[in-house]
């Protein structure tokens, strides 16, 4: 029997690389189309390396409409199309607006328009839990009500969700789930692929390693001030394995119960402040990090963490991996990036 297809745009990089090693893994053929704005080509072999099978692979930017119909026409035999391709640096994102309203959306519009043109059934979007902005109760649910976006990019994520809603109302045929990732941290079990930020890093873990192997000289924590427990921000980190086995529960949740439209929190549910993280990480790992306090950075929210038990009820998923794991798991992708850069 010929394996079920996927397209993955954006599977070169970080969430995405995990989600094709684990695609394969489950018994499906994997073909990604990335431009590698953000990523590199070597993560295919290294994909290979783990699964033992090269995906297909299109350098095409998501953004050309023609180029997108062409791959989806050679692989109109797909079953599903996860879409991860988006830029993502939120700071980056308020200095060049357009540059991000024109590579998110440009990208999902193509999306839908390849997948309605060429009946292609089942849509999962990388959603963000930044749709939540400051919310007034936590844990969020996914009937918390969305708050205005701060940052360009966090409305191509606004955005999208309800290009896809829309989408989804004119064209009964096609179901679309849209995962709101919490904050994905960690690497694959194997030390093959991982985060690879360019340039210095925005996000937290990445800025906790890099600082473990000495290439940062400190990491500054921003505020200790928030009216959080302990002072600092709350987030809910979640291992970006369990991030990638939802994609796969969403796929064949799709393919079994034809569902129109789905939205899921992917958190662990539990709320850990910067410090506690730091602390966790250090002891995994048994290193001391250089950290400063700094002041608070624009645009952070005190504290945001999911109920996850939608996707748990609904798709059968759930957060497994340790904290202790995923740690462990991000400080030795660290050690091997510079050997396989
Ligand atoms: P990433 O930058 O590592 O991966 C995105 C990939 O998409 C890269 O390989 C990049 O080269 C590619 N890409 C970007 N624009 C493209 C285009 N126009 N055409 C083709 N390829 C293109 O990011 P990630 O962390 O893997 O994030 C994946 C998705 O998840 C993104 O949509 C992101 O917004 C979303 N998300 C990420 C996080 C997080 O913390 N990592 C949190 C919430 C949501
Ligand atoms: N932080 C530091 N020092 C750093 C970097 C981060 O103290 O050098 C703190 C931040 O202030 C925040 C926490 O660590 O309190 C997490 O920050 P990240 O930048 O790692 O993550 P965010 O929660 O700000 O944002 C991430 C993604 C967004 C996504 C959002 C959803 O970057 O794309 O999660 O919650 F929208």
């Amino acid at each position: 029997m010929s394996k079920s297809k996927i397209i993955i745009t954006g599977g070169c990089g970080y969430i995405g690389s995990h989600t094709a090693v684990a695609l394969q893994q489950a018994g499906f053929e994997v073909v990604i189309i990335d431009n590698l704005i953000n990523s590199q080509e070597n993560v295919l072999t290294r994909i290979s390396e783990i699964t033992g099978f090269k995906p297909q692979f299109e350098k095409v930017d998501c953004t050309n409409p023609i180029s997108m119909k062409d791959i989806f026409a050679k692989n109109n035999d797909a079953v599903g199309v996860i879409h991860f391709a988006a830029l993502k640096a939120v700071g980056e994102s308020v200095a060049q607006p357009i540059k991000y309203y024109k590579n998110n959306i440009n990208s999902l519009l193509n999306v839908l328009e390849s997948m309605i043109e060429f009946k292609i059934p089942n849509l999962v979007f990388s959603s963000s839990a930044c749709v939540y902005g400051e919310p007034e109760k936590l844990p969020v649910t996914e009937q918390t009500p969305l708050q205005p976006a701060t940052s360009p990019y966090g409305a191509t994520k606004v955005m999208g969700e309800n290009i896809i809603k829309d989408t989804i109302r004119a064209h009964p045929e096609l179901n679309a789930t849209l995962l709101r990732y919490f904050n994905p941290i960690g690497a694959h079990p194997s030390g093959k692929i991982g985060e690879l930020p360019n340039g210095i890093p925005n996000n937290l873990m990445p800025y906790i390693t890099q600082t473990a192997a000495g290439i940062r000289d400190k990491l500054s924590i921003f505020g200790n001030d928030y009216s959080t427990p302990d002072g600092y921000c709350i987030r809910d980190y979640i291992d970006v394995n369990d991030v990638a086995d939802a994609h796969i529960a969403a796929i064949q949740y799709m393919i079994k119960n034809k569902p129109g439209i789905e939205t899921f929190n992917l958190g662990t549910g539990r709320g850990l402040s910067v410090i506690e993280l730091i602390k966790a990480f250090e002891s995994a790992n048994n290193i001391k990090l250089n950290y400063i306090i700094a002041e608070r950075r624009p645009g952070d929210v005190p504290e945001l963490w999911a109920n996850a038990n939608l996707a748990n009820q609904k798709l059968g998923w759930k957060a497994k991996r340790s904290l202790e794991d995923t740690l462990k798991s991000a400080w030795q992708w660290q050690k091997n990036v510079s050997d396989l850069k």
